[in-house]
Protein backbone atom coordinates (compact mmCIF):
# COMPACT_ATOMS: atom_id res chain seq x y z
CA UNK A 1 0.00 0.00 0.00
CA UNK A 2 1.57 3.55 -0.85
CA UNK A 3 0.41 5.41 2.14
CA UNK A 4 2.12 8.72 1.50
CA UNK A 5 -0.65 9.28 -1.43
CA UNK A 6 -3.07 9.50 1.68
CA UNK A 7 -1.82 11.93 3.91
CA UNK A 8 -3.82 14.88 2.23
CA UNK A 9 -5.26 16.30 -1.11
CA UNK A 10 -2.21 17.79 -2.28
CA UNK A 11 -0.48 14.45 -1.96
CA UNK A 12 -3.31 12.61 -3.34
CA UNK A 13 -3.56 15.04 -6.53
CA UNK A 14 -0.22 14.25 -6.85
CA UNK A 15 -1.09 10.88 -8.40
CA UNK A 16 -2.38 12.94 -11.69
CA UNK A 17 -0.73 15.27 -14.15
CA UNK A 18 -0.85 18.89 -13.58
CA UNK A 19 -3.96 19.60 -16.11
CA UNK A 20 -6.19 17.14 -13.42
CA UNK A 21 -4.45 18.29 -10.64
CA UNK A 22 -5.58 21.66 -11.22
CA UNK A 23 -9.26 20.80 -11.52
CA UNK A 24 -9.11 19.08 -8.62
CA UNK A 25 -10.86 21.53 -6.07
CA UNK A 26 -14.03 21.96 -7.90
CA UNK A 27 -14.53 18.69 -9.72
CA UNK A 28 -13.15 16.33 -7.34
CA UNK A 29 -13.59 14.82 -3.77
CA UNK A 30 -11.84 16.39 -1.28
CA UNK A 31 -9.49 13.34 1.11
CA UNK A 32 -11.78 14.70 4.21
CA UNK A 33 -15.07 14.15 2.86
CA UNK A 34 -14.01 11.12 0.85
CA UNK A 35 -12.90 9.33 3.88
CA UNK A 36 -16.50 9.86 5.72
CA UNK A 37 -18.53 9.39 3.02
CA UNK A 38 -17.01 5.70 2.42
CA UNK A 39 -16.97 5.47 6.43
CA UNK A 40 -20.51 5.47 6.30
CA UNK A 41 -21.51 3.67 2.80
CA UNK A 42 -18.56 0.66 3.98
CA UNK A 43 -21.26 -0.07 6.55
CA UNK A 44 -20.19 -4.11 6.62
CA UNK A 45 -17.91 -5.95 4.78
CA UNK A 46 -18.65 -6.92 1.50
CA UNK A 47 -20.35 -3.67 0.41
CA UNK A 48 -20.00 -2.88 -3.23
CA UNK A 49 -20.55 0.61 -3.52
CA UNK A 50 -21.06 2.61 -6.74
CA UNK A 51 -20.09 6.28 -7.65
CA UNK A 52 -22.39 7.96 -10.36
CA UNK A 53 -20.26 10.01 -12.23
CA UNK A 54 -16.35 8.88 -10.76
CA UNK A 55 -13.89 11.41 -12.39
CA UNK A 56 -10.07 10.53 -11.71
CA UNK A 57 -11.62 8.27 -9.08
CA UNK A 58 -10.45 10.19 -6.25
CA UNK A 59 -13.43 8.94 -4.33
CA UNK A 60 -13.12 5.24 -4.88
CA UNK A 61 -9.31 4.75 -4.46
CA UNK A 62 -9.48 6.73 -1.18
CA UNK A 63 -12.38 4.89 0.09
CA UNK A 64 -10.47 1.61 -0.89
CA UNK A 65 -7.87 2.37 0.75
CA UNK A 66 -9.72 3.25 3.91
CA UNK A 67 -11.68 0.59 3.91
CA UNK A 68 -10.36 -2.96 2.24
CA UNK A 69 -12.99 -5.34 3.07
CA UNK A 70 -15.43 -3.36 0.73
CA UNK A 71 -15.77 -2.66 -2.93
CA UNK A 72 -15.92 0.90 -5.29
CA UNK A 73 -16.77 0.87 -8.06
CA UNK A 74 -17.40 4.16 -10.34
CA UNK A 75 -18.68 4.99 -13.34
CA UNK A 76 -17.33 7.67 -15.41
CA UNK A 77 -18.63 8.79 -18.82
CA UNK A 78 -15.09 10.65 -20.15
CA UNK A 79 -12.92 8.23 -21.66
CA UNK A 80 -10.11 10.18 -20.41
CA UNK A 81 -10.96 10.38 -17.16
CA UNK A 82 -11.42 6.57 -16.74
CA UNK A 83 -8.03 5.73 -17.62
CA UNK A 84 -6.47 8.48 -15.12
CA UNK A 85 -8.68 6.55 -12.80
CA UNK A 86 -7.02 3.17 -13.90
CA UNK A 87 -3.61 4.40 -13.80
CA UNK A 88 -4.31 6.16 -10.18
CA UNK A 89 -5.39 2.85 -8.95
CA UNK A 90 -2.44 1.28 -9.89
CA UNK A 91 0.05 4.13 -7.99
CA UNK A 92 -1.93 4.05 -4.72
CA UNK A 93 -1.75 0.37 -4.87
CA UNK A 94 -5.79 -0.53 -4.12
CA UNK A 95 -7.43 -3.87 -5.80
CA UNK A 96 -10.80 -3.18 -3.89
CA UNK A 97 -11.71 -0.09 -6.84
CA UNK A 98 -12.84 -0.57 -10.14
CA UNK A 99 -13.77 1.61 -13.23
CA UNK A 100 -16.11 1.55 -16.12
CA UNK A 101 -16.40 3.82 -19.12
CA UNK A 102 -19.73 4.82 -20.24
CA UNK A 103 -22.96 6.28 -18.92
CA UNK A 104 -24.27 5.75 -15.88
CA UNK A 105 -27.58 4.63 -17.23
CA UNK A 106 -25.61 1.65 -18.72
CA UNK A 107 -24.83 0.55 -15.28
CA UNK A 108 -27.31 -2.27 -13.19
CA UNK A 109 -27.46 -0.51 -10.16
CA UNK A 110 -28.91 -3.51 -8.76
CA UNK A 111 -25.56 -5.15 -8.71
CA UNK A 112 -24.75 -2.10 -5.88
CA UNK A 113 -25.37 -2.07 -1.97
CA UNK A 114 -24.71 1.72 -1.40
CA UNK A 115 -24.23 4.96 -3.46
CA UNK A 116 -22.32 8.64 -3.47
CA UNK A 117 -22.84 10.92 -5.72
CA UNK A 118 -21.11 14.62 -6.29
CA UNK A 119 -23.18 16.48 -8.10
CA UNK A 120 -22.21 14.80 -11.32
CA UNK A 121 -24.96 15.91 -13.82
CA UNK A 122 -24.58 19.89 -12.50
CA UNK A 123 -22.41 20.89 -15.50
CA UNK A 124 -25.68 20.45 -17.62
CA UNK A 125 -26.90 23.38 -15.62
CA UNK A 126 -23.81 25.28 -15.08
CA UNK A 127 -22.17 27.37 -17.97
CA UNK A 128 -19.16 28.37 -15.59
CA UNK A 129 -16.07 25.80 -14.62
CA UNK A 130 -17.31 22.37 -16.99
CA UNK A 131 -14.71 20.08 -17.05
CA UNK A 132 -14.19 20.61 -20.88
CA UNK A 133 -16.24 21.56 -24.34
CA UNK A 134 -16.53 18.30 -25.36
CA UNK A 135 -19.94 17.10 -24.65
CA UNK A 136 -23.28 18.37 -25.35
CA UNK A 137 -24.80 19.96 -22.26
CA UNK A 138 -28.71 20.54 -22.04
CA UNK A 139 -31.35 21.01 -18.97
CA UNK A 140 -33.40 18.31 -20.65
CA UNK A 141 -30.21 15.98 -20.38
CA UNK A 142 -30.26 17.50 -16.45
CA UNK A 143 -33.60 16.20 -15.89
CA UNK A 144 -33.47 12.78 -17.46
CA UNK A 145 -30.24 12.01 -16.09
CA UNK A 146 -31.64 12.89 -12.19
CA UNK A 147 -34.61 11.42 -12.76
CA UNK A 148 -33.12 8.41 -14.41
CA UNK A 149 -31.33 8.41 -11.13
CA UNK A 150 -34.29 9.26 -8.63
CA UNK A 151 -35.68 5.90 -10.45
CA UNK A 152 -32.88 4.04 -9.72
CA UNK A 153 -32.31 4.47 -6.82
CA UNK A 154 -36.12 4.51 -5.71
CA UNK A 155 -36.04 0.86 -6.75
CA UNK A 156 -33.41 -0.38 -4.38
CA UNK A 157 -34.10 -2.20 -1.08
CA UNK A 158 -34.50 -0.48 2.15
CA UNK A 159 -31.33 -0.15 4.13
CA UNK A 160 -29.74 0.98 1.26
CA UNK A 161 -27.16 4.28 2.08
CA UNK A 162 -26.80 6.94 0.32
CA UNK A 163 -24.35 9.95 0.44
CA UNK A 164 -25.02 13.25 -1.68
CA UNK A 165 -22.33 16.16 -2.13
CA UNK A 166 -23.29 19.45 -2.70
CA UNK A 167 -26.22 17.91 -4.58
CA UNK A 168 -29.50 19.99 -5.35
CA UNK A 169 -31.25 16.67 -4.25
CA UNK A 170 -33.87 16.39 -7.26
CA UNK A 171 -32.26 12.30 -7.40
CA UNK A 172 -33.21 11.39 -3.99
CA UNK A 173 -36.00 9.60 -3.45
CA UNK A 174 -38.64 10.82 -0.35
CA UNK A 175 -38.07 7.01 1.43
CA UNK A 176 -34.48 7.97 1.90
CA UNK A 177 -33.74 9.62 5.39
CA UNK A 178 -31.52 12.29 6.13
CA UNK A 179 -29.39 10.91 9.14
CA UNK A 180 -25.96 12.60 9.13
CA UNK A 181 -24.62 15.94 7.04
CA UNK A 182 -21.32 18.11 7.47
CA UNK A 183 -21.91 21.87 9.77
CA UNK A 184 -21.79 23.26 5.90
CA UNK A 185 -24.99 20.72 4.63
CA UNK A 186 -23.01 19.81 1.25
CA UNK A 187 -22.32 16.93 2.78
CA UNK A 188 -25.42 14.19 3.19
CA UNK A 189 -25.79 10.90 4.40
CA UNK A 190 -29.33 9.05 3.37
CA UNK A 191 -30.79 5.78 4.37
CA UNK A 192 -33.62 4.26 2.75
CA UNK A 193 -36.80 2.94 4.51
C1 LIG B 1 -18.07 16.50 -9.88
S1 LIG B 1 -17.23 15.20 -10.74
C2 LIG B 1 -17.00 14.05 -9.38
C3 LIG B 1 -15.95 13.01 -9.61
C4 LIG B 1 -15.79 11.97 -8.51
N1 LIG B 1 -17.06 11.38 -8.13
C5 LIG B 1 -15.14 12.55 -7.26
O1 LIG B 1 -15.89 12.77 -6.33
O2 LIG B 1 -13.94 12.78 -7.21
C6 LIG B 1 -18.59 14.48 -11.66
C7 LIG B 1 -18.20 13.50 -12.76
O3 LIG B 1 -19.40 12.88 -13.27
C8 LIG B 1 -19.21 12.59 -14.64
N2 LIG B 1 -20.55 12.41 -15.23
C9 LIG B 1 -21.48 13.37 -15.44
N3 LIG B 1 -22.59 12.84 -16.00
C10 LIG B 1 -22.36 11.50 -16.14
C11 LIG B 1 -23.12 10.43 -16.66
N4 LIG B 1 -24.34 10.61 -17.16
N5 LIG B 1 -22.58 9.18 -16.65
C12 LIG B 1 -21.30 8.99 -16.16
N6 LIG B 1 -20.52 9.98 -15.70
C13 LIG B 1 -21.04 11.23 -15.66
C14 LIG B 1 -18.43 13.78 -15.15
O4 LIG B 1 -17.77 13.48 -16.36
C15 LIG B 1 -17.48 14.07 -13.98
O5 LIG B 1 -16.27 13.40 -14.16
Amino acid sequence: MHTACFRNDASFDWLYPENIQKLSRRHWTPLSVAKKAAHFLADAPGKKILDVGSGVGKFCIIGANFFPDCHFCGVEQRRELYDHAHAAKTMAGVNNADFIHGNFTQIEMGEYDNFYFYNSFFENIDQDGRIDDRLEYSVSLYIYYSRYLFKGLNARPPGTRLVTFHSLEEEVPPDYKLVDASPDMLLKMWIKW
